[in-house]
């Protein structure tokens, strides 16, 4: 990719600099979504959230207060800025009407690309002009943007949980992102405060393909009992600095989500590295997932 053409040196014209965002459409309430929907709100953006049960955005909302309310305790936001952000997110569960009238839709729905792809179309149609943005961690960019009308404005949005303290914001690239595309996105992620990177639209992108080598390798250290788990992660995070071990992140994160993304980098990539060692496997069918069903590497309450 010319990294040169995509990320344009110098000021950018004034369309570019994220100021032309004002109105973000999140679809997808779920961690990831009602995450985006709060930076952005508290970016000073108006934000409507969608999805298709209106129990769901209830949800997303509660989770929104009480993540900014944390964000207050911590001394991160104000108390006026907490306010400020809960009364800029409105929410809906037409998908039309929420994209109508945003600058920029951010899809944050399961990693289901027919749906994406579905989702897009109908996106597209009913904002034309609106920078669409996909958080996806696993799917081509360009195979989303395949049924959109002017395909050059889809670009990755690749955000981390929990969305309002990870740092990082991936921009992913697809084969036909216009290089306008990619400054808007790019700085409109530095107005949320986020650390951008941009990648070329390849399986895994950075974080990802980087993310799952490392805990792939970490747990055949531990099928081959190079050391325990607790251990394994210690290195990691008193010898590199990591805030966390790759072990205790796949359990945050669940056995069988990286799994997943293990067996999608594999095959794309044509890479054995990425294949899921047995011990994985063995884990994920006796459902050891990890937190969320309290055994994984871990123990947990
Ligand atoms: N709003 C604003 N700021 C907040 C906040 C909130 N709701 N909650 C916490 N913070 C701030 C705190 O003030 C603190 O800031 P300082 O460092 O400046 O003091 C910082 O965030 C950390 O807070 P805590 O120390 O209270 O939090 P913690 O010790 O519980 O750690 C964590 C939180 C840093 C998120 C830690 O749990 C962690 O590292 N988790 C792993 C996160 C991770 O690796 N995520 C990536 C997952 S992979 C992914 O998302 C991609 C994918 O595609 C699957």
């Amino acid at each position: 990719m010319d990294f040169a053409r995509a990320i344009p040196g110098g000021r950018l014209p004034a369309m570019a600099e994220g100021t032309s965002i004002n109105t973000v459409a999140v679809l997808g309430s779920g961690t990831m979504g009602a995450g985006i929907a709060q930076v952005c709100a508290l970016a000073g953006c108006d934000v409507v959230l969608y999805d298709i049960d209106a129990a769901l955005l209830d949800r997303a909302l509660e989770r929104i207060g009480k993540s900014l309310q944390k964000g207050v305790d911590k001394g991160k936001v104000a108390e006026a800025e907490r306010d400020a952000a809960l009364a800029r997110i409105h929410t809906g569960v037409d998908l039309g009407a929420a994209a109508s009238g945003a600058d920029l839709v951010i899809e944050a729905v399961p990693e289901d690309l027919e749906l994406k792809r579905r989702i897009f179309k109908e996106v597209a149609a009913a904002a034309p002009e609106a920078l669409l943005g996909t958080n996806t961690s696993s799917l081509s960019i360009t195979a989303i943007a395949a049924d959109a009308t002017r395909p050059e404005r889809v670009i990755g949005m690749h955000f981390f949980n929990p969305v309002p303290v990870m740092k990082l914001l991936e921009v992913v690239v697809g084969q036909r992102t216009s290089a306008e595309t990619t400054a808007l996105a790019r700085s409109f992620g530095e107005r949320l405060g986020k650390e951008v990177v941009v990648v070329r639209d390849t399986p895994g992108f950075a974080s990802s393909r980087l993310g799952i080598c490392t805990a792939m390798e970490a747990i055949r250290m531990v099928e081959q009992e190079v050391a325990s788990p607790a251990d394994i992660d210690r290195a990691m995070v008193f010898g590199y600095g990591h805030p966390m071990g790759p072990l205790r992140l796949t359990d945050l994160v669940g056995l069988d989500v990286r799994m997943a993304i293990a067996e999608h980098l594999a095959r794309t990539l044509d890479a054995p590295h990425f294949e899921p060692p047995a011990l994985l496997q063995r884990m994920v069918a006796e459902r050891k997932l990890g937190r969320k069903s309290g055994q994984g590497f871990y123990e947990w309450e």
